[in-house]
């Protein structure tokens, strides 16, 4: 079978689909609470055309997909998508990250239509934190989801905290606790400087005082006396610990570390049609157009490949986030 490599070695057979930057809930770090300027649906893929960059992609060695944000699930019949990734051939496994508000609705159709696995954002185990961080949201809801995901066989349960200090870093005791009856894997995610940077309203950090290191985590999970542990299927570039005696992992990550870059497998699909070769680096090689006028697009995926750097320069002296888009429009 055909194998992507980029320009430094690395495999790339991972591809984080955007299929809308529409989202159900506001959660502080990622939009104002009006929301951004949505993408007119005129420039975003249809399901045909999304389906046609995964069947080249698996034709070039793309074997894993996850359907990412906004939030997937506010897209119509997603599951007819799912659906129809499933049939191509070289396919082998189809996630998506949800914040689990339609969950509860969803994820038995999800998993009968072939989606293997979620990972669900969770931030705080309160419900009027829950509430305050994402604007929208109502935290039984996400339960729900939850518990109907497991029953649907949506395995490994992933659960994403991004942690913010004075916000939640009080809580990562009782988040990683949440491995110990249940393999669900708890990953603590640093804040990144993409998304709303700006202030959060009333009851918030100022930006400069939002940020908390891993290293910082991993002292205050201390008296969890975490062991090193076995990567989790898919656990891409999170550092994995686990409790003693505990079903399930606690892990890390650290989109801003160098361990990030160097274990990077990944190509992205906004929802728009462009292809984005890094997170944090604006560069993006369009699709949409070719695939409008019939062109080839195996060139422009191998090209994407080829323009992936050797890592963001977030830890370099002249640093810079992403300008062109929110961390919404590409999907995390
Ligand atoms: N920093 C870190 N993670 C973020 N996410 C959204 N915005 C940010 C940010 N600024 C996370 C969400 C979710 C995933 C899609 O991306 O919490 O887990
Ligand atoms: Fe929606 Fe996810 Fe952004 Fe929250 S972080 S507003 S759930 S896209």
């Amino acid at each position: 079978m055909t194998e992507l490599y980029d320009g430094f070695g690395r495999r790339i057979d991972y591809l984080r689909i955007s299929v809308t930057d529409r989202c159900n809930l506001r959660c502080v770090y990622c939009m104002p609470p009006d929301g951004v300027p949505w993408q007119p649906h005129a420039d975003m893929l249809s399901y045909e055309e999304i389906v046609r960059v995964v069947t080249v992609a698996a034709e070039l060695g793309i074997r894993k997909v996850r359907l990412t944000g906004g939030e997937p699930l506010v897209r119509r019949d997603i599951t007819a998508l799912v659906r129809a990734i499933a049939h191509i051939s070289g396919i082998d496994d189809i996630s998506l990250t949800t914040n689990g508000v339609l969950l509860d609705k969803l994820a038995a159709p999800l998993a009968e239509a072939g989606l293997t696995r979620v990972n669900i954002s969770l931030d705080t185990l309160d419900p009027i934190k829950f509430r305050r961080l994402t604007r929208l949201g109502d935290i039984d809801r996400v339960w729900r989801g939850l518990e109907v995901a497991e029953r649907a066989g949506l395995a490994p349960i992933k659960i994403n905290a991004v942690i913010v200090r004075g916000v939640n870093d009080d809580e990562l005791i009782d988040l990683a606790r949440l491995t110990i009856d249940r393999a669900w894997h708890v990953r603590f995610i640093e804040l990144m400087p993409v998304g709303n940077e700006g202030e959060w309203g009333a009851g918030f950090p100022a930006a400069p005082d939002r940020y908390c290191s891993i290293n910082e985590m991993l002292e205050r999970l201390a008296p969890l006396n975490l062991i090193r542990a076995e990567q989790p299927i898919g656990n891409g570039p999170a550092r994995t610990y686990h409790i003693p005696g505990a079903q399930g992992t606690v892990g890390f990550i650290s989109p801003l570390g160098d361990h990030f870059c160097v274990t990077c497998n990944r190509l992205r699909l906004t929802a728009d049609g462009r292809l984005r070769s890094c997170l944090l680096h604006d560069v993006e090689v369009p699709v949409r157009e070719a695939l409008r006028s019939d062109d080839q697009i195996a060139p422009l995926i191998e090209r994407a490949v080829a323009l992936k750097p050797r890592s963001h320069d977030l830890l370099m002296a002249d640093a810079s986030v992403p300008q062109d888009r929110m961390m919404c429009q590409i999907g995390g």
